[in-house]
């Protein structure tokens, strides 16, 4: 069900007011996020950062439709938005690729699922291939993969689906430090080719600046912005940019911000 928004220009892509959410757990009610607001405005590319448990998954299964907020309001291309299932492609923290389908049935399943004729689901899953730098493994199944390549296809999953509005969860997180800086390259290359809005969730801080328009600081549970930093730095980006001005001050600015939120969360410690 979605109610139109008032009139706004351009309405954002991605609009969060107020956004609530508790889980029961022993018996109580444990708050995992709280007052969460920010825009997203299309074509942007932006970040969320913040200690372990603070709910970043938890948002992103809200914004996907698969958690209801237990206060709060969302809304998607201007419209307000309830249980927006289908609305938005997901690459989840954890499930990625399908041990028992290849490469190309791997990329082809979110077409599948959405009721698109297999053949023809291989056959878009096929033409992308070589871009997403899988050219020559379509047969090949998960295991046989390195773990970018298995990135790319989980990657390729998300991207055919045709959503607009992509949410990326530590898509390299498990990666060495120099795929993963090609990776990232990459991401931006496809991102500006696709003309995608991402909102993703990291916990490298250089990830964060160099990928993004804007990062959002989120305190430990509940989570709260604690701090939204906008990045100014002139595109296309590649990664000599990270060791110079004025990536460095943006970074030490992160870098404090964060520490501050893990001493808050002795428990569950910054990871
Ligand atoms: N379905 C659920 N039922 C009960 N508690 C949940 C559920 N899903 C998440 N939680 C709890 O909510 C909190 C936030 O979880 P979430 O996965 O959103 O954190 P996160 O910020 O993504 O953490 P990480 O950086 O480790 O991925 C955690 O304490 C988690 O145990
Ligand atoms: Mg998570």
């Amino acid at each position: 069900m979605s109610t139109a928004r008032e009139p706004e220009s351009p309405p954002s892509k991605v609009a969060l007011q107020g956004i609530r959410k508790e889980f029961a757990y022993k018996g109580r009610r444990l708050p995992v996020l709280d007052s969460v607001g920010f825009d997203v405005q299309e074509g942007e590319f932006v970040s969320i950062i913040g200690p372990s448990g603070c709910g970043k998954s938890t948002l992103l299964n809200i914004i996907a439709g698969l958690e209801e907020p237990t206060e709060g309001s969302l809304w998607l291309n201007g419209n307000l938005a309830h249980r927006p299932l289908g609305q938005v492609g997901y690459m989840h923290q954890k499930d990625l690729l399908l041990p028992w389908r290849s490469v190309l049935d791997n990329a082809a399943l979110g077409l599948e699922v959405q009721g698109v004729p297999r053949a023809q689901a291989r056959a878009r899953a096929l033409a992308l291939t070589e871009r997403f730098g899988l050219k020559g493994f379509e047969r090949e199944y998960p295991f046989a993969l390195s773990g970018g390549m298995r990135q790319r296809a989980a990657f390729l999953r998300s991207v055919l689906t045709g959503k607009d509005i992509l949410l990326l969860d530590e898509p390299f997180g498990a990666l060495d430090a120099l795929t993963r800086a090609q990776m990232q390259e990459w991401l931006l290359e496809l991102w500006s080719a696709f003309k995608k809005t991402i909102l993703l969730v990291t916990h490298d801080v250089e990830e964060a600046l160099f990928l993004s328009d804007r990062v959002h600081v989120f305190t430990a549970r509940p989570g709260r912005i604690s701090l939204t930093m906008e990045v100014g730095l002139p595109r296309p980006r590649n990664h000599d940019l990270v060791t110079r001005e004025p990536f460095i001050s943006y970074k030490a600015q992160l870098l404090t911000a964060i520490r501050q939120e893990s001493l808050s969360a002795q428990e569950e410690p910054w990871r």
